[in-house]
């Protein structure tokens, strides 16, 4: 039985180029899918899962995204004048209880592994989660909280998983699996964004990760991999031998929302999944659709 998982990190640091111009002034991670931004229902999936402590690992031009989850006197007294209860609800639902949000700065954007690696005196020598705001998981129960369960059960470092078509397989980090059992498969390494030909399987990380704590020593160790960036595929690769390493095909649907087509489709989904917008939007992508054929 392993330690419970407390304390979150939220890596929001990168430049989102895919993005630009968008996202030249703007976080990536307050791109709104329907009317909420990512970082937010980021937050809420963990919150759901239990999770209580909350660090952001921001840049640069990233202060919305702390702002966010502050009080705003003025639209909350409005709304509540107006009576617009709803609204309301659903702005104070995005303030988790003070002194639960932490922030730390990663001056340069060198990758991933190195964003995590700026919170090692916040999280400490416990397990803790790793949630990229971009990667949106649609699912009934939440999918770190999916990660947790099994983390409890076999320690280690357990990710999220899906299997990708063998020409994607160099945008992810990817498993060679030793043992599989059809929903949780152990891996004996991990390769980021191998091309096809080199792909030790089709299974592949998704932003949602369980990590040991041990990853800081681990992150340290590496050289910069991938891209030029400190990659946490390849930590995670060394620590295997030492600590499990599980990837869980989670229950859920997961939407890119770091590229733009996958960010369009989370927003259809999402709307369509509103009993108020649902028929609108249905006659609106029809409408569309026979627009073009026209
Ligand atoms: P991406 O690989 O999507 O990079 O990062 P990006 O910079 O955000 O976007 P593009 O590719 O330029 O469009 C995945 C997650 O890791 C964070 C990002 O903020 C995002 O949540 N990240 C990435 C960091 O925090 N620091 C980094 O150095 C790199």
């Amino acid at each position: 039985m392993s330690r419970r998982v407390r304390k979150a990190v939220f890596p929001v640091a990168g430049m989102g180029t895919r993005f630009l111009p968008a996202t030249k002034t703007m976080p990536k991670e307050m791109l709104p899918v329907v009317d909420k931004p990512l970082i937010q229902y980021a937050v809420e999936e963990a919150s759901d899962a239990g999770i209580d402590h909350f660090i952001f690992i921001t840049g640069r031009g990233k202060q919305p995204l702390l702002d966010h989850f502050d009080h705003m006197p003025e639209l909350e007294a409005l709304l509540k004048e107006r009576g617009n209860v709803t609204i309301l609800n659903s702005l104070l639902r995005a303030k988790p209880q003070p002194g639960t949000i932490y922030s730390t700065r990663q001056q340069q954007p060198l990758g991933l592994g190195h964003a995590v690696w700026c919170a090692r005196a916040f999280i400490g020598d416990e397990p803790f989660a790793v949630l990229l705001p971009d990667d949106l998981v649609q699912a009934s129960s939440p999918c770190i909280g999916q990660l947790m369960d099994v983390h409890r059960e076999t320690g280690g470092n357990v990710v999220a998983v899906e299997n990708v078509a063998l020409e994607d397989t160099s945008k992810y980090g990817i498993l060679d699996v030793v043992e599989d059992d059809g929903r949780l498969a152990r891996a004996k390494g991990l390769v980021e964004k191998p091309a096809s030909s080199d792909a030790p399987s089709t299974m592949a990380i998704i932003g949602r990760y369980v990590l040991e704590p041990g990853i800081f020593d681990a992150l340290e160790r590496v050289q910069r991999g991938s891209g030029g960036e400190i990659q946490l595929t390849d930590a995670m690769n060394h620590m295997i031998g030492t600590t499990p390493m599980h990837g869980l095909r989670y229950e859920g649907r997961r939407y890119d929302c770091g590229d733009k087509v996958g960010f369009l489709e989370a927003n259809v989904s999402y709307a369509l999944r509103r009993p108020e917008m649902r028929a609108r939007v249905e006659r609106m992508l029809e409408d569309i659709l026979s627009g073009l054929r026209e």
